[in-house]
């Protein structure tokens, strides 16, 4: 391989500007020039690539979003885009690809590996809702905004003595609200991969308020409602007055946390290595510290890595 190029796709998140470094850094390691993609799969459309060396690569690491931006490209799911997508590559004889970007982006991956073309996917989404790996790149970092926001609503919270519902991010994945509630003793995650109900909600506070507790904090998963219809339904009898936070595109943003910045680092130079030993259609994922190699096709359903463990809205399985 002479030129291997880089995208990311999908939402952004922080640690995708320490793994575009170590694409590049390991492809130069190996004389292979390494070429940005710039804007996603829009990018291979538009014909945006540019020399990666030609980017200040040496302060990447600690910066948050994307340097090479991103977008949705619904039109990427149409077989004659993908092929255009594939005769501009060629055109400009880069020979693999190492895309970063959650599950939407690995399908667009998958297509061009079927396509013929040399094609690694890495996981770069702030809702940990990809296979293959224990956690994905931004995941970190997300949480992190995210507990810190909410240890602040808790101060707030107990001093009027009030109920909040603050509603994280996620798409389809729970993942978010469930690592953010335990780590902020919040007293109810709601999540879509556990059933919930309104009355059991409300006994759930009356509880909580015999028990003497002050405040009460549902941290609540956007895919399952919106924070204020939650809110509307518990104060439907007039009782509750609830107090609803949307943490939004905040958790997207920032310096990545240590542990996003190693794991990026590290699964993109596996991607690299991986694409120089001929390898296509497989992602890289982290399981148990280690880098791992998978097919995409096998990674798409999301082998649910914690929820098995869940048998209770209130964290029962932890203190029941
Ligand atoms: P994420 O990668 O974070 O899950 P999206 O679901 O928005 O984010 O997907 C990112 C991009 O991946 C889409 O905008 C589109 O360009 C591409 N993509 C999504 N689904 C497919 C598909 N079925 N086939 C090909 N490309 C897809
Ligand atoms: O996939 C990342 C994510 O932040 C989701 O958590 C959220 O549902 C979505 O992207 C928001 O997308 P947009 O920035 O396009 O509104």
């Amino acid at each position: 391989m002479k030129k291997i190029a880089v995208l990311t796709s999908g939402g952004d998140s922080p640690g995708m500007n320490a793994a575009i470094r170590s694409v590049a850094l390991k492809a130069n390691y190996h004389q292979v020039e390494p070429i940005a993609v710039q804007y996603g799969y829009r990018g291979l459309i538009e014909k945006n690539f540019l020399p990666l060396m030609n980017y200040n690569l040496e302060d990447m690491v600690p910066m948050g979003g994307t340097k090479l931006y991103t977008s949705r490209f619904p039109e990427f799911s149409e077989e004659g885009v993908q092929k255009e997508a594939l005769a501009n590559l060629r055109a400009e004889n880069i020979d693999g690809l190492v895309v970063i970007g959650g599950d939407g982006s690995y399908k667009g991956a998958l297509a061009l590996a079927n396509l013929g073309f040399p094609t690694v996917a890495i996981p770069g989404t702030i809702d940990n809702d990809v296979g293959g790996t224990d956690f994905s790149i931004g995941f970190d970092t997300a949480i992190n905004t995210a507990v810190d926001a909410i240890d602040k609503i808790r101060d707030t919270a107990t001093s009027h003595e009030r109920i909040f519902v603050v509603e994280v991010m996620g798409r389809k994945a729970g993942d978010i609200a469930y690592w953010s509630a335990i780590s902020t003793g919040a007293d109810m995650a709601v999540i879509p991969e556990v059933d919930f109900t309104i009355d059991g909600i409300l006994k759930d506070i009356d509880n909580s308020r015999l028990l003497g507790n002050k405040r009460y904090i549902i941290v609540l998963s956007e895919g399952v409602m919106k924070g204020h219809e939650l809110a509307d339904q518990l104060s439907a009898d007039g009782r509750h007055k609830l107090r609803v936070s949307q943490l939004g595109h905040i958790q997207r943003g920032g310096s990545p946390s240590p542990k996003d910045r190693v794991i990026a680092t590290r699964l993109a130079s596996a991607a690299v290595e991986a694409l120089l030993e001929g390898e296509s259609g497989i992602a890289i994922g982290m399981r148990n510290t280690r880098a791992e190699r998978n097919k995409i096709s096998d990674v798409l359903e999301r082998d649910s890595n914690f929820i098995s463990e869940i048998n209770s809205k209130r964290f029962d399985f932890l203190f029941g």
